[in-house]
């Protein structure tokens, strides 16, 4: 079924996937901030004003809230930011979504938990966050569990497309010393669930269509390392893995406190009838085809 469709942060790493996926068999319209290209539409979404008034415009029925500041480090050093960019625009958006009608699908993170339990976390989970990064997008998701028909969506570290005018993203880089012949060092201690931001989109898709609803946990079952999946990630590009660093104990930081192994179980989507997205191992030639070569520029 077609439907009218809003993905705010659609200039962002996930959202320009899940516009691009859900555009496939929707009626999609997409905001950014800074970037100025069609078909987005420029928005402040900390202003409630401008948000009631697009809702009260284009009557979107569902809403895939992406608008956030993912780096952790940023959050840290700029909490109002933080509370700025991942609460209260999901609460302006969460506001507007209940008095349109319109579904929210909010997106959060891996980071509301603090990592300690080694059996992984189920949607039942207790959250409990060690950073502001965490903190803001727990309050986000309690905005969004206001809205009579919403589904959170929780994600694990991601991996994407270049975004126009951005710097490029760590695999780019590295993917760029390797090329140059410099070696790069990488963590080889923390177990991740690196997952293509492309093929969350398109389970996102599935999930809208399905019309799911409460809290959905969405990540690949694979678990690497950073070092593992840069290896993978290189040896998809053909350069030499062996310029690859592996560093075995997390370096003293005095930086924002990380969960150690947010795993997150996805046992709700699979009896949904919905596979996880991949792992690296399967999708590392793909992404590395999706980018063109971009790591060059
Ligand atoms: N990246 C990850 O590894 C990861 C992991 C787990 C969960 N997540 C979650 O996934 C979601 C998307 O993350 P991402 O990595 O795709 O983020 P991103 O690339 O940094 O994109 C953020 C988006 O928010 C927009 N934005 C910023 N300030 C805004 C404002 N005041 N008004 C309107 N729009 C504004 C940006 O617009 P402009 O670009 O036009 O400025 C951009 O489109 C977030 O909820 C994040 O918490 C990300």
């Amino acid at each position: 079924m077609s439907r009218r469709i809003l993905v705010t942060g659609a200039s962002g790493m996930l959202g320009s996937h899940v516009l691009s996926v859900l555009s496939a068999k929707n009626d999609v319209l997409g905001w950014s901030h800074g970037a100025d290209r069609a078909p987005l539409h420029r928005i402040d979404a900390t202003h409630a004003g401008q948000v009631e008034q697009f809702f009260r415009t284009h009557t979107p029925e569902v809403c895939v809230h992406c608008i956030a500041s993912p780096d952790v480090l940023a959050c840290e050093r700029d909490p109002h930011m933080a509370a700025q960019l991942n609460s209260q625009t999901t609460k302006q958006v969460a506001r507007a979504c209940t008095e349109y009608g319109a579904k929210l699908v909010y997106i959060s993170s891996e980071y509301v938990f603090d990592g300690t339990a080694s059996d992984g976390y189920t949607e039942d989970s207790q959250p409990r966050p060690l950073q502001i990064y965490g903190e803001t997008k727990l309050r986000g998701e309690e905005h969004a569990a206001q809205v009579p028909h919403h589904l959170t969506v929780r994600l694990p570290v991601l991996y994407g497309g270049p975004v126009p005018g951005r710097k490029p993203t760590w695999l780019e880089a590295m993917l760029r010393s390797l090329e140059q012949g410099l070696p790069v060092e990488l963590d080889d201690h923390f177990e991740r669930q690196p997952t293509w931001s492309y093929d969350v989109a398109t389970v996102l898709a599935r999930a809208i269509d399905e019309e799911v609803e409460g809290i959905l946990h969405v990540a690949t079952q694979e678990g690497l390392t950073k070092y593992a999946w840069g290896v993978k990630v290189a040896e998809a590009a053909g350069l030499p893995s062996s310029l690859l660093r592996p560093v075995p104990a997390p370096p003293e930081t005095s930086g924002p406190r990380k969960p150690a192994r947010p795993w997150l179980h996805t046992h709700r989507l699979q009896q949904l009838g919905i596979s996880p997205p991949p792992g690296v191992s399967e999708r590392a030639a793909a992404y590395v085809r999706s980018l063109g070569g971009a790591w060059r520029t």
